[in-house]
């Protein structure tokens, strides 16, 4: 018997309906059981990087600690914080002594530290968040305490520390390595929404070999349709072959929309645990119902994203995000490569440069843009970064360019289109439309 929002999990890693990412697993496995071997997991936000690291180490392995970065965070913060997250490991009444090889009683230490930084902290009340960090915690000391209690350091938005600190974890790194003859498990996994490693972690050269980079890209359709199944067989519900294939087509390689889709799909099939006696199946009418709630807890989300995109920074001579945003909603689901963006834009714009695009369309996978577009550095195409937005766009679009409709839509395309439209109609379309008017006319 399980809940319907412990199987589809839109928001948190998948457990239940967790489906294995074969083009990645064996590396990863091979990795995580390689005593010494440092971890780097990249790949764009929502591909299922967390996801898959929980589930892999909690097969494998005994314990883990999980350490989320933030913009600012500095190296000695993320130390302590691992410190303080072993204390359940080391401040327990009845615990086994472990002791280094050179005899040093790990957990005395761990105590003696442990009343050092609380010390120092109460030393100035006004500034709690700057514990110091005392210089006995060195890596050394840090990659004991966890090696002794066979576990492995998490950090999760890695990408997101400023670059100075990133050196001293990759300094971390390398002493892990070296303590790795005494502690098999030891080691860093360092996780980050971005298109490299070297983007979450720039180490040194020589530590090559020693450094796994794990690559997640987004799922395939047929790994989105699995998905789905296992939510079938743990809920004991039965989707239709359409809209099951529609759901993995539409979710763009985005787990998380499958997962918001099916579970909206049996919020409105009032199916909240799994169901005794038969099968309930899961009709058109309550995937409409599915994609109008989408669309309702969305809209705000899109609107933001949108705002940020097309929000007008500069005095330019064209309404650059426009035209781009336009042109990559007549293209094709997948994406398109820069050229070709340019060549549909020209279409409208015979004189629109080429520049233009160089600058914005890396900006526009940023947060700073509302991260509506995603670069795949394996395909070189630019895509929305979620189908929803795409939707989106191509209703705003279409209002304005009724010429330009896009030709072949499908039956989910058009309740989402439809519902999106709606929305649209009613909160934003008036702001739009301002900027639609307002697009500059080709200079001579
Ligand atoms: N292998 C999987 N099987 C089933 N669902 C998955 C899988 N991977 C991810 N998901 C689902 O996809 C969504 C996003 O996954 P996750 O948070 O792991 O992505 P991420 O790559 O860590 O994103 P971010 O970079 O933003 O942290 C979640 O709803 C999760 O439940
Ligand atoms: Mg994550």
């Amino acid at each position: 018997m399980h809940q319907t929002r412990d199987v589809f999990t839109p928001t948190k890693p998948a457990r239940i309906a967790f489906v294995e990412r074969d083009s990645v697993n064996d590396k990863l496995v091979n990795s995580l059981t390689t005593p010494g071997k440092q971890i780097v997991v990249y790949g764009h936000s929502g591909t299922g990087k967390t996801t898959l690291l929980v589930n892999k180490l909690n097969q494998l392995y005994e314990h883990h600690i999980t350490t989320r970065c933030m913009k600012g965070l500095k190296f000695e913060q993320l130390v302590l914080d691992a410190f303080d997250q072993l204390a359940p490991y080391y401040t327990q009444e009845r615990q086994t002594v472990l002791k280094t090889t050179t005899g040093i009683d790990l957990g005395a230490t761990y105590k003696m530290l442990q009343a050092k930084i609380t010390a120092s902290s109460s030393k100035d009340e006004s500034e709690k968040q700057s514990r110091i960090l005392p210089p006995q915690l060195t890596p050394q000391t840090l990659g004991r305490f966890l090696g002794a209690q066979k576990a492995c350091w998490v950090l999760e938005d890695f990408h997101k520390i400023d670059e100075g600190e990133k050196e001293r974890l990759s300094q971390l790194m390398k002493v892990f390595m070296d303590l790795s003859d005494e502690y098999q498990d030891l080691k860093i996994i360092a996780l980050g929404a971005v298109d490299t490693a070297r983007q979450v972690v720039d180490y040194d050269p020589e530590m090559r070999n020693r450094v796994a980079e794990i690559q997640v890209s987004v799922m395939t359709e047929q790994e989105i349709a699995a998905i789905i199944e296992k939510g079938e067989s743990a809920l004991n519900v039965k989707f239709s072959p359409d809209i099951k294939r529609l759901v993995a087509r539409h979710s763009n390689g985005l787990a998380s929309v499958c997962h918001h889709l099916c579970l909206n799909m049996c919020n409105a099939a009032g199916v909240m645990t799994t169901v005794e006696g038969p099968p309930i199946e899961l009709t058109k009418k309550h995937c409409e119902d599915a994609v109008r709630m989408y669309v309702e807890e969305a809209s705000d989300s899109i609107k933001s994203a949108f705002d940020k995109a097309l929000k007008q920074r500069r005095k330019t001579q064209y309404a650059n995000a426009h035209l781009i945003l336009d042109a990559l909603s007549g293209l094709g689901e997948l994406g398109a490569a820069r050229s070709d963006i340019h060549r549909r834009i020209q279409r409208t714009e015979p004189r629109y440069p080429e520049a233009n695009l160089k600058y914005l369309l890396p900006k526009l996978c940023t947060p700073e843009y509302g991260g509506i577009l995603r670069f795949d550095s394996n395909s070189g195409l630019y895509s929305f970064s979620d189908p929803i937005y795409r939707a989106y766009a191509m209703a705003q679009f279409q209002r304005a360019q009724p010429s330009a409709r896009p030709m072949s839509q499908s039956d989910f395309e058009q309740t989402l289109l439809k519902f999106l439209t709606e929305k649209v109609k009613l909160d934003v379309g008036t702001d739009f439309r301002i900027l639609i008017d307002h697009h500059p006319k080709k200079k001579t």
